[in-house]
């Protein structure tokens, strides 16, 4: 029997998994790390603590299963993207902790350059929109506030890499500095189509070339072997990368043109593989790399990006303190029939797709007398519904797809009530796989594929099998009015800094 290991360093946790050939689910070892709030719109972590991690779960996964590092036939890498850490490739120093997607400390330098640089010209040369989520503004953030990093990366003695340069890095004892193209294209930096880092988008940003790690496919090629001092104690290959939400559109088999799922993690992102071609969002959606397989051209997709989605589960456990846990919300919530006329929009970093607005931020609104906690816990559930409602639609004008059914994944699919408002508000079938670590599967599968554990697209694909399906049963008179209700409450949250 061969297996495959997966890396799946997420926003608050981190899990290594251990597949087998069938892409069933061997082992599991998964450790949370630390939020760090430096102030209100910064969110840090550590990128030490985020490898010890890495290294513990290896270790304690592959220990369960009584297996050994040279029983694992290759690694894949899969990871939150848009985050950034800057440090020396030679000495490991690390300049300051990772600044998360989520953080908008780059916001300044993007309302600057809004002013003189056309959108248009971003998006075409990108695929993405003006925003702080990117990687390039934090780079440009950490050039200009940390002392003595500029002149250092222009000399190229520091690496700004995402969390898959980190860990490829850190796996291999420094013998891979790659980042795979699915990453890449999340910096801002990246030219879409040619998938190389473009002069006049570095310029733009005042970063230097030599201070980025080398772009590679997504699978079809091993970037090196783990060293054996590390915590796999042999050298396996690493040779599968992919962000996380690409990987999860890989586990979830969407290989041909317009199958699409929605993952839903501690934010929610919705993509669609558009095959061969580059679709422009009219929509506010961002045009991004699906997968590369070797020296084949790349596949693209389209996605909505929600920033807010399980976080705000886990705000209303540990801020508002009105549950202790999510089974304990979808009681709550499943307890009322409805949200009672309260909307929650959780703009806690400002509102992405399709809106893209960094100064908006959360709003309740519709509160009367009658509201009770159960209502507040319905409406927390149904504003990861109504997001990703606003995406799907805008994604089928920009496709011209109709999408007749959703394949969905992540930890909020527990959760009976949204998965049941989720179906009602789009209309259609929303469908779970039995393999629901459908991310981590993915950069099992582009490993897998590398090292010939699995022979192609179609072999992976048969593997996809259903696990349960909520349908829609809302009149349609009943969801437009909630709709309508949804997009007052938005509107509140605009204009809301400054
Ligand atoms: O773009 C951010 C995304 O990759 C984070 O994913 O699963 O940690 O919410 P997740």
């Amino acid at each position: 029997m061969k297996y495959v290991g997966a890396l799946d360093q997420g926003t608050t946790s981190t899990r290594f998994i251990v597949f087998d050939q069938k892409g069933s689910l061997v082992s599991s070892y998964q450790l949370e790390h630390q939020q760090i709030y430096p102030q209100p719109g910064w969110v840090e972590h550590d990128p030490w603590e985020i490898w010890d991690n890495s290294s513990e779960c290896i270790s304690k996964a592959l220990k369960a299963a009584n297996l050994k590092g040279s029983d694992i036939a290759g690694i894949g890498i899969t990871n939150q993207r848009e985050t950034i850490i800057a440090w020396n490739p030679k000495t490991g120093k690390v300049w300051h902790n990772a600044i998360v997607w989520q953080d908008l400390r780059g916001s300044e330098l993007i309302e600057q350059l809004k002013e003189h640089v056309d959108a248009s010209f971003l998006q075409q040369k990108s695929g993405l929109l003006f925003s702080p989520y990117f990687a390039a503004s934090k780079i440009a953030w950490l050039l200009d506030h940390v002392e003595g990093l500029r002149d250092e990366a222009e000399k190229g003695e520091v690496v700004f890499g995402t969390i898959d340069t980190w860990l490829t890095w850190n796996l291999t004892g420094g013998k891979a500095l790659v980042t795979d193209v699915t990453n890449a294209s999340r910096y801002l930096l990246m030219n879409i189509e040619s998938c190389q880092w473009d002069d006049e988008l570095l310029e733009l940003f005042n970063i230097p070339r030599k201070a980025l790690p080398a772009i590679v496919p997504s699978s079809g090629m091993v970037y090196a072997t783990t060293t054996p001092s590390g915590p796999l104690r042999s050298e396996v290959p690493v040779c599968g990368i992919l962000g996380d939400q690409q990987a999860a559109l890989f586990g979830q088999a969407c290989f041909t043109e317009g199958l699409g799922k929605s993952t839903y993690g501690t934010g929610c992102f919705l993509l669609v593989n558009t095959g061969r071609k580059l679709v422009t969002s009219a929509q506010g959606l961002l045009t991004t790399v699906a997968y590369q397989l070797g020296s084949e051209p790349p596949m693209y997709a389209l996605e909505g990006s929600i920033a807010v989605a399980g976080s705000l589960v886990q705000w209303a456990r540990d801020n508002l303190k009105i549950v202790e846990n999510p089974q304990e919300l979808d009681k709550l919530a499943s307890s009322v029939p409805d949200c009672g006329g309260v909307y929650i929009v959780p703009a806690f970093s400002g509102l992405f797709a399709p809106y893209w607005r960094s100064d908006a931020r959360g709003v309740i609104a519709g509160l009367t007398g009658y509201v009770t906690r159960a209502h507040l816990a319905r409406a927390i559930l149904e504003a990861t519904a109504f997001q990703a409602h606003d995406i799907f639609k805008g994604m089928e004008k920009d496709s011209g797809i109709e999408m007749t059914t959703l394949k969905v994944d992540g930890g909020l699919t527990n959760s009976k009530p949204l998965m049941e408002f989720q179906a009602d508000l789009l209309g259609i079938p929303v469908i779970r796989p039995l393999v629901v670590e459908t991310t981590a599967l993915g950069a099992a599968y582009a490993a897998g594929l590398s090292v010939g554990v699995w022979k192609n697209l179609d072999e992976l694909a048969s593997y996809w099998k259903e696990e349960r399906r909520w349908e829609p049963r809302m009149a349609d008179e009943i969801r437009c009015e909630k709709i309508r209700f949804w997009k007052k409450a938005v509107n509140r949250t605009l204009d809301w800094v400054g």
